[in-house]
């Protein structure tokens, strides 16, 4: 087998054999397929796109292209949560304990931010002491004793899709529906779960900028995911403005605690709350509405919040930060961004507010760029709010004063204020099943 052949036959549309699929990854993961034939291949799927048959082969591929994590030592139903990234989602933070509470067993392993987008590691590294290494034996003893633990992904997780992501992202070949899936749904399945719930962002800070593309993509994925024999169902959710007030990893994890007190801001404590009760249902706890009323059982009993204690604990974490968040330590700097006209807020750019937390230092330019755990902003004012000019809209944290003036400049882009009240946009625009 020739991979001139399989990039040729790609290019003029034909459909690739499993064999021809597998020979490609393994090549492309021991080296002796190089990256220009990779690249060419990979903006060849970009042009002719995959069948599902194809789509599934890769996703196998590259699922067992490293270790394929064996759950079966933890007693349960064992259910995973994937969101495509967005600005301000700290959901993992708020749902895994709402759903660890509700008896349902989450082993969950994240990613780190990069570029715009934030990573859940980060926020709980924002946790003093909190490890995200932890061995494999521990992460089980962990989940069996307390219903969840999230840890960084294990080194030799999915390979292949560490290296063509890569790949990827230098050649403009990341925003392809069959292989964003095959890239999301191969860590999925090697990470063991047996439901997986997906969060399928859309909007101005997402992949998808479009709800139909989103809809695809959500479609895409849980097909994949049935064929590999997991249950699997997936939210369109709305990421056109940051969700919550806070991004930047402190603060962030500030205001899970909040909205695991009950006391968050509407659209995060909405969407925690119907992604908690679909994680539920996927594990057969019961209906959506026995599912929903047992979430606001967890979060009016303080069961949720303590479950965040315990695993912050588990993981040699601080939890004295979590019990008192006051104590958590806070950005030298403190500036209001205030509205240079009076009106509504019609739109918050959400891929602007992101790149803005990232000057700050709260995100990450590239893999190697450290982090300023304390830093990042809150969006004191949300869409369709009323402002006269002059009121704080947006406040940013941060311990370098050069980044001041660059991050609200930003923040002045991505604030658009308007005379007329912008109409509400649902927060949950479709659900795949
Ligand atoms: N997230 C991933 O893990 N892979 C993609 O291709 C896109 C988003």
């Amino acid at each position: 087998m020739r991979m001139y052949d399989l990039i040729n036959k790609k290019k003029i549309g034909e459909e690739l054999s499993e064999e021809e699929i597998r020979f490609m990854i393994n090549g492309y993961v021991d080296g002796s397929v190089p990256d220009y034939q990779m690249s060419a291949m990979l903006m060849a799927i970009f042009f002719q796109g995959m069948s599902d048959k194809e789509i599934f082969a890769m996703t196998d591929a590259m699922a067992k292209s490293g270790d394929m994590v064996d759950l079966s030592a933890i007693e349960g139903i064992k259910v995973d949560k994937h969101s495509t990234g967005g600005v301000g989602d700290k959901t993992t933070l708020i749902i895994g304990p709402i759903v660890a509470a509700c008896g349902v067993k989450v082993a969950k392993m994240s990613g780190r931010g990069l570029g715009h987008t934030g990573g859940t590691i980060d926020k709980l590294e924002a946790i003093p002491g909190y490890k995200t290494d932890i061995p494999q034996d521990k992460f089980f003893e962990n989940v069996n004793k307390c219903g969840i633990s999230v840890v960084g992904q294990s080194g030799n997780l999915t390979p292949a899709d560490k290296k063509i992501y890569a790949l990827r992202d230098v050649t403009a070949t990341v925003d392809s529906i069959p292989l964003i899936t095959a890239s999301i749904m191969s860590k999925k399945l090697a990470a063991g779960s047996d439901c997986i719930l997906l969060d399928v962002k859309t909007g101005s800070g997402a992949f998808m900028k479009t709800v139909e593309e989103a809809e695809v993509l959500a479609k895409k994925m849980v097909d994949i995911g049935k064929i590999a024999g997991r249950k699997v169902q997936a939210l369109v959710t709305d990421m056109d403005i940051p969700l919550g007030h806070a991004i930047g990893n402190s603060l962030e994890v500030i205001e899970a605690v909040n909205t695991l007190k009950g006391q968050g801001p509407e659209d995060l404590t909405y969407i925690c709350k119907e992604l908690s009760a679909s994680m539920m249902y996927l594990a057969d706890i019961g209906d959506m509405d026995e599912c929903r009323a047992k979430v606001d059982e967890v979060i009016a009993s303080g069961a949720a919040l303590n479950k965040l204690v315990e695993m912050v604990e588990n993981q040699c974490g601080d939890s004295s930060v979590i019990k008192n968040t006051e104590l958590f330590e806070k950005a030298s700097i403190v500036h209001k961004v205030v509205a240079k006209k009076s009106g509504f807020i019609s739109h918050i750019d959400s891929e602007k507010c992101g790149i803005a937390s990232v000057v700050l230092e709260a995100g990450r330019e590239t893999k190697e760029s450290p982090i300023d755990y304390a830093s990042g902003l809150i969006l004191d004012k949300k869409l369709g709010d009323e402002v006269k000019e002059g009121d704080v809209i947006a406040t940013l944290y941060t311990n370098n004063q050069a980044k001041v003036e660059p991050a609200e400049n930003i923040i002045y882009e991505a604030y658009v204020i308007d005379d007329e009240k912008p109409e509400e946009r649902p927060l949950i625009l479709s659900q795949i099943m």
